[in-house]
C-alpha cells in the first residue's frame, strides 16, 4: 500500500475545548488508485488531506506512506517527505503572481537542486503535456482558472511524486473547465499517476474509480450520500 491509515484520530483544541474531527480512520491507498473523497463542508476532507500529505499530524493513530511510518517525525523530515513523494493542488492554484508559468513549474525543482537546463526542460515538457505549451510565459493573471490549475498540476508533477493530492481541485472553476481537467485526471491515472482528491461535487467524485465518504470525522467507503453506486 501507498497509504495506510490506522485508528487515526485527529482532535482540534478550540479554548478549553478538544473538538474531534477525525474520529478512527482506517483507510488505504494502493499505487495507482484513483479515489475521491466527498463529505459536506467541516466533514473533516481537507484535515485528512492534510495527514496524509504530511503538511498536519493526527492525533492518535499510525499514518504509513510507501511503509515508512510518518506518524511522529519532525518537521526536517516530514517536508523532505512532502517535497519528494508529494503533489498538492489546491482549491486556489497557489501560483506565484509574479512567476510566468514555466517559472511556477521550475520552482519545486530549483528547491530540489535540479540544474537549470534540465528544469527548464523539464517545466515545459509537463507545460506540454496538461495542455499549456503555447503559454509558457504568461503569468499567472493572463491565464483563465482552468489554465491556472493545469499550471498547478504540471508543478505538482515536477519532482515526479508517488501520489497527487487535490483538495477541491475544480472548486474556483466553471462546469467546462472542471469537466476538462477530470479528462486530465483521468489522463494522468491511466499513465500510473496515483490520485486523491477531495470534492463535495458528486457529478466530480463520479470521475475517480473510487469514492470514500467522509461524515462528521467517520470515512466509509463506497457510498455516495447513503447510495451505491
Ligand atoms: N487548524 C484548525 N484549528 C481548529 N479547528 C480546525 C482547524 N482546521 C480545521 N478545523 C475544524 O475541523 C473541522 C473539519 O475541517 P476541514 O477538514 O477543513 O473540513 P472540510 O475540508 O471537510 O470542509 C471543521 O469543523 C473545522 O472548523
Ligand atoms: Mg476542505
Amino acid at each position: 500500500m501507498l497509504v495506510e491509515l490506522s485508528n487515526v484520530y485527529k482532535n482540534y483544541y478550540d479554548g478549553a475545548w478538544e473538538v474531534p474531527v477525525l474520529k478512527n480512520i482506517g483507510f488505504s491507498i494502493g499505487r495507482g488508485e484513483y479515489t475521491a473523497v466527498m463529505g459536506p463542508s467541516g466533514s473533516g476532507k481537507s484535515t485528512l488531506l492534510n495527514i496524509i500529505g504530511c503538511l498536519d499530524q493526527a492525533t492518535s493513530g499510525t499514518v504509513r506512506i510507501g511503509g515508512r511510518i510518518v506518524s511522529g517525525l519532525g518537521d526536517d523530515e516530514l517536508s523532505e517527505i512532502r517535497a519528494k513523494k508529494i503533489g498538492f493542488v489546491f482549491q486556489t492554484f497557489n501560483l506565484l503572481p509574479y512567476l510566468n508559468a514555466l517559472e511556477n513549474v521550475e520552482l519545486p525543482m530549483s528547491y530540489a537542486g535540479i540544474p537549470r537546463a534540465a528544469r527548464r526542460d523539464r517545466a515545459a515538457a509537463l507545460l506540454k503535456r496538461v495542455g499549456l505549451a503555447g503559454r509558457l510565459s504568461f503569468r499567472p493573471d493572463q491565464l483563465s482558472g482552468g489554465q491556472k490549475q493545469r499550471v498547478a498540476i504540471a508543478r505538482a508533477l515536477a519532482n515526479q511524486p508517488e501520489i497527487l493530492l487535490a483538495d477541491e481541485p475544480t472548486g474556483a472553476l466553471d462546469s467546462g473547465s472542471g469537466a476538462r481537467l477530470m479528462e486530465l485526471f483521468r489522463e494522468l491515472n491511466k499513465n500510473g499517476m496515483t490520485i486523491l482528491m477531495i470534492t463535495h461535487d458528486i457529478r466530480i467524485a463520479r470521475h475517480a474509480r473510487r469514492v470514500v465518504t467522509i461524515c462528521d470525522g467517520e470515512l466509509s467507503e463506497g457510498e455516495i450520500y447513503g447510495f451505491r453506486e
